[in-house]
């Protein structure tokens, strides 16, 4: 039987987002238990660490999982933060799409107002608990506390209990959430605590976990970042729909001010260039450029050359920073390095990668499970690929790694330049943790659940150099390193005959053998100059300079 138009018709119905993620609750991250919880976790602890950054408060966060019965658990996180107005507190867990900084060009760990309601709606979805909130902010006495649930056919909160405690259970500050969901338990959660330690150094984090383990992940910093600036767009790589509506938006009178006033870098003679190129009159009405006068200026602005976007406008962890936290939390390795890129751009936002390398990871846990004893580590870890460590935004991402482009990126470096093996298109191996961070005032996730960096071509090509930034240090220590395994190994060579040759000079002399073993044990060490080890990083980096072979390539040659 035939299907008419009109039958069609009956069946057509706008679909509320929220049922649309209680659908799709895989692509916000709610794909298996073990992720589930993690993400309960991750979405409290962001929000906690971006509401205290911004507020300039330093961050002290609670995390407590406990165990309900079977595979339920109850997610507990407190915050320090500033707390959240009464008006607002429903909305914040109990609608999707609902939150302080997608409208904004601001460097934040969130950015969607999607994150903490999806995990009410995936709590109500697979235990029916309601979502519980207290929330004490600085003016006021009292405590604010809510119980709710997600109403998925409105996106509204349905607040099923609400009320002013006279004894908060927080200081002068703060929010505290309590979500149950179903979930497993698994050391990620530990992983990913402990990665945003080393990314937040200003922070303290306190853990329970469901076995009432207690781990405390100390501040060790006790000054906040330099807070970023909100940022407007860069000219470079705006689109025309952007363009359109930030024309149609604006309040400036000219096409002039309109380029001065709303894009970062852009100073009067740029904003000149550019209506010059595009043949606009630099004094017209913004609201007044037609279709082909939009599309002209898109090209002029690509065509002009602009400053990169200022600095201010992100917050890396920064290279000594990060070169710090890595020594703190990896002592025994061998080599420690890091660097930040200055900013770049794409589609106009404003973005710079930074990359972090520890090699020589003796006795610690590898990637794949295998094992910690310190003789069979390096051999084990030479053929098995790098432990990589991605964070966008100071948030570590811990799953998709295949399908992110800072992961891209590692495999197109060719690594054999920097004395690391690989196999072509592959992430190289050996006994490496190698950390790539992108900070931006809009990382572009692949999907709602914030994973994987999607593949922007300038995003692959920053990384690419920032990594080999850091791979040339990284070479420079290899080769002192390979050049003293080297010598230590003609050493005992000579070391094994010393014996044999003293004995027959002694025969042949009729001199004393230990005496001619003894001169011959100095000798050979007067020509062999060695250190067991390398005992300090910069010596083994000043000796790996020498080496004439590594050019100190230029980032073009390279690319
Ligand atoms: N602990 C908190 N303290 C203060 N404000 C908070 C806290 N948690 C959430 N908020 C506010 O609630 C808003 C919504 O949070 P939500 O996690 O849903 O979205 P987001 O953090 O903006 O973006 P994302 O979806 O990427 O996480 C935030 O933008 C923030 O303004
Ligand atoms: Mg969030």
């Amino acid at each position: 039987m035939k299907k008419t138009a009109e039958e069609f018709a009956k069946e057509q119905k706008a679909i509320s987002i929220s049922e649309f993620f209680e659908k799709n609750k895989h692509l916000l991250g709610f794909d298996n238990p073990t992720k589930s919880l993690l993400m309960a976790v991750k979405e409290a602890v962001d929000n906690s660490l971006d509401a205290c950054q911004e507020a300039g408060i330093l961050p002290d966060i609670v995390v407590k999982i406990k165990n309900v019965k079977e595979d339920i658990y109850e997610v507990m996180v407190e915050d320090n933060g500033p707390g959240i107005v009464k008006e607002q507190l429903a909305r914040v867990f109990g609608k999707l799409l609902y939150g302080s900084k997608f409208h904004r060009l601001f460097q934040s760990r969130g950015q969607q107002g999607i994150g903490i309601s999806s995990v009410t709606l995936y709590s109500q979805l697979t235990t029916g608990e309601p979502t519980k909130v207290w929330s004490k902010i600085e003016s006021q006495k009292k405590t604010h506390y809510i119980e709710l649930h997600l109403n998925t056919v409105t996106n509204e909160p349905d607040i099923m209990k609400q009320e002013d405690l006279e004894k908060g259970v927080l200081g002068e500050h703060g929010v505290k959430v309590v979500m149950t969901l179903h979930g497993r338990y698994r050391k990620t959660v530990e992983d990913y605590l402990k990665q945003t330690s080393i990314s937040n150094p200003f922070a303290k984090i306190l853990y329970t976990a469901p076995d009432g383990t207690k781990i405390t992940y100390p501040r060790s910093v006790n000054e906040l970042p330099k807070p970023p600036k909100i940022m407007k767009p860069h000219p470079y790589g705006v689109e025309f729909g952007t363009l359109q509506r930030m024309l149609q938006k604006t309040a400036s009178r000219t096409i002039l001010s309109f380029f001065t006033n709303e894009f970062s870098s852009v100073g009067t003679q740029s904003a000149k260039e550019i209506c010059k190129i595009a043949k606009v009159q630099a004094d017209a009405k913004p609201s007044d450029l037609d279709r082909a006068s939009i599309e002209k200026i898109i090209k002029a602005m690509q065509a002009v050359k602009i400053q990169r976007p200022p600095l201010d406008c992100l917050s890396p962890i920064g290279a000594s920073e990060m070169e710090r936290s890595l020594k703190k939390e990896y002592p025994n390795a061998e080599f420690v390095t890091a660097i930040t890129r200055e900013p770049s751009v794409y589609r106009g936002f404003p973005f710079l990668i930074e990359v972090g390398i520890v090699y020589g990871l003796q006795g610690e846990t590898s990637q794949k499970g295998g094992k910690k004893n310190k003789e069979e580590d390096e051999d084990e870890r030479n053929g098995e690929a790098i432990e990589l460590v991605r964070f966008a935004n100071r948030v570590p991402l811990l799953y998709q790694q295949s399908a992110c482009a800072l992961t891209e990126a590692v495999k197109q470096v060719d690594w054999r330049r920097y004395n690391m093996d690989q196999k072509s298109g592959s992430l190289p191996s050996g006994p490496m943790k190698l950390i790539v961070h992108i900070c931006s005032v809009w990382v572009p996730f692949v999907s709602e659940s914030k994973e994987a960096v999607a593949n922007y071509p300038e995003i692959i090509k920053e990384t690419k150099l920032a990594i080999q930034d850091a791979g040339r240090k990284l070479s420079s220590f290899l080769s002192g390193k390979h050049r003293a395994g080297e010598q230590k190994r003609r050493m005992q060579i000579f070391d094994r005959y010393a014996p044999e040759i003293a004995g027959a000079l002694s025969t042949l002399t009729k001199s004393d053998k230990k005496v001619i073993e003894k001169k011959l044990k100095e000798l050979i060490a007067s020509r062999i100059h060695i250190k067991e080890e390398p005992e300090n990083v910069e010596a083994v980096e000043a000796a790996g300079k020498e080496n004439k072979n590594i050019k100190n390539k230029t980032e073009e040659e390279e690319d």
